[in-house]
């Protein structure tokens, strides 16, 4: 088969603890399956800011066009919380989704049944829950203007929210077609009740509704969302929001899955390539400790390669063996009832490594 070529960035923290596990799932299944992959790594994030004085250097986004999928662990920490803007880890995320093209973030959660004791919810209200959070990655507040300014009360920070008809219409198809292809459900989370960027949203949603007739479409408040989540979520499907909701509700759609350390994402421009990253950061409160959960990365290797590469077998192995794993009562600290008993990252990569194989 021909050789793919995949752009490796670790990042901070535990991003290079996580990163390095999902490299041996990739190594793994070349051994199991005959792929064959070049991996090229590059500096990113706050390491790259120590090293060559910008969180995005010009050659780490040459690696990253020149690959056919990039995997990225996380950045950040609190050595460079205070920098400014420019030297800001995370304005390096911002830069290299921007600069890929990399519009529609999807995050799904699914609940593996063996981990419904890990959540904080209990067990009957997680039953079937497997919904997907497609989150507009690159407009929005967090791509509007920004500044400072004098006012008559100290000074003001301005951050701008701005869309526009193409960025909405492009990811809500995007939404639209995946909810054709699970459930046929889709919940648009806006907040029309007071912010013009959302009444675009919703205007846009409802002008397309009528392309995608066999998908049933709800207009759901975020506030509201944020509650129904935790109340009723086996009864979501597909969730599109615009950027900064998204994120919020990844992250709480993370938790009835038992942990961040589980929630794996894929972001995503109009064609195949794509940058693959679990959704939660770096966490600097466990780094260098071997206790990260590198299910969310190992995930990720999953969907890139569904969804890059079409090794649709290989990203079932993957799910599989992670499954498997778990259902032995495998655990990382972070979904361990029994802490005492808790896996290493390292370990848990070698078993579910071990764990895929051919169907
Ligand atoms: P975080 O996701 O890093 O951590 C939140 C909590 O979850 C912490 O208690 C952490 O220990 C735990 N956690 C996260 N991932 C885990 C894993 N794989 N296994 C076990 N436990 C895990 O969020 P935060 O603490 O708010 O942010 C820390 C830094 O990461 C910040 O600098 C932030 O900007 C950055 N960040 C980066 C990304 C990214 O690179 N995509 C995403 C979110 C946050
Ligand atoms: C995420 C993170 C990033 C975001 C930060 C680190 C910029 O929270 O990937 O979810 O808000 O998009
Ligand atoms: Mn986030």
């Amino acid at each position: 088969t021909q050789t793919k070529k995949i752009a490796v960035i670790s990042g901070d923290g535990i991003g290079p603890e996580v990163v390095a596990e999902a490299e041996k799932i990739i190594k793994r299944t070349e051994d199991v399956f005959g792929y064959s992959f070049t991996t090229e790594h590059a500096l990113f994030g706050g390491i790259a800011i120590d090293q060559k004085g910008t969180p995005l250097p010009e050659e780490t986004l040459n690696v990253c066009k020149s690959a056919d999928a990039v995997l990225l662990g996380a950045v950040g920490g609190p050595q460079w919380d205070n920098n400014p803007k420019e030297l800001r880890p995370e304005t390096g995320l911002l830069g290299i989704r921007k600069e890929l093209g990399l519009f529609s973030n999807l995050r799904p959660a699914v609940i593996f049944d063996c981990l419904k004791d890990a959540s904080t919810l209990k067990p009957e209200v997680l039953e079937g829950t497997d919904l997907m959070v497609v989150r507009e990655l690159t407009g929005g507040i967090y791509f509007g203007e920004k500044f400072r300014r004098e006012g008559a009360n100290g000074e003001e920070a301005v951050d701008t929210c701005v869309y526009n008809t193409m960025e909405v219409e492009r990811i809500v198809r995007q939404a639209f077609e995946i909810a054709q292809k699970r459930r046929k459900k889709l919940a648009s989370v806006d907040k029309a009740n007071v912010l013009e960027t959302s009444r675009l949203w919703r205007e846009t949603v409802n002008r397309i509704a009528p392309e995608y007739p066999d998908v049933e479409l709800e207009h759901v408040l975020v506030d509201n969302c944020a509650m129904q989540l935790l109340r009723r979520p086996s009864s979501f499907d597909v969730i599109v929001t615009e950027n900064m909701f998204g994120d919020i509700l990844s992250d709480e759609a993370a938790m009835l899955t038992g942990s961040i350390g589980m929630l794996a994402s894929a972001s995503m421009g109009e064609g195949d390539y794509g940058l693959y990253e679990p959704v939660h950061g770096s966490a600097p409160d466990i780094a260098g400790q071997g206790l990260a959960n590198p299910i969310a990365t190992i995930l990720s290797v999953a969907l890139m390669y569904r969804l890059t590469f079409g090794y649709a077998e290989a990203a079932d192995a993957i799910e599989r063996a992670v499954a498997e794993v778990l259902d032995a009562g495998h655990r990382t600290a972070d979904i361990a009832v029994d802490k005492s008993k808790a896996l290493s990252t390292t370990q848990m990569g070698d078993l579910i490594a071990a764990a895929i194989r051919k169907q």
